[in-house]
């Protein structure tokens, strides 16, 4: 799947997302190695801290399907009601848990405007704090 195909899934994922309270909205889709789409949106909480990011849904989701290789990402995101036309950055522990789960050469695509921007995970999370650490 080309990376615009799976922005466009993005887009529409967003459309799903529960985000009452901070007015951002952000869709993602995630492909696997298998050729499987999963997708997220941001879930809001009243208790702010209990909020989802769209990232973290979509690997959720994969993963508790079964899911263990992944390929790339696209991430769409900006104020509710508009299209997105800046890039909207994946936070700092959504590429934490995306490196508990993804090489290096995972790819990252940020939708805004037109266009769109493509990173590795390597490149957005050179340093991340993996299980080789633990015990
Ligand atoms: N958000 C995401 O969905 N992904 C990110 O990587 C950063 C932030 C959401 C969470 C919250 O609903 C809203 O954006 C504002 O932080």
């Amino acid at each position: 799947m080309d990376d615009r195909e799976l922005i466009g899934i993005a887009l529409g994922a967003r459309e799903r997302t529960y985000s009452v309270y901070s007015g951002v909205a952000v869709g993602c889709a995630l492909l696997t190695k298998s050729g499987n789409v999963y997708i997220g949106a941001n879930i809001e909480n009243a208790s702010y801290g209990a909020t989802i990011c769209a990232e973290r849904v979509a690997f959720s989701s994969a993963i508790v399907n079964g899911e263990r290789q992944f390929v790339k990402i696209a991430i769409a995101g900006g104020l509710w009601g508009k299209s997105p036309t800046e890039p909207f950055y994946p936070c700092g522990i959504c590429r934490q848990f995306m490196s508990e789960f993804c090489d290096k050469d995972f790819e990252i695509i940020i939708a805004g405007g037109d266009g769109y921007e493509k990173y590795t995970l390597g490149e957005l999370f050179p340093h991340d704090f993996g299980g080789d650490k633990l015990r």
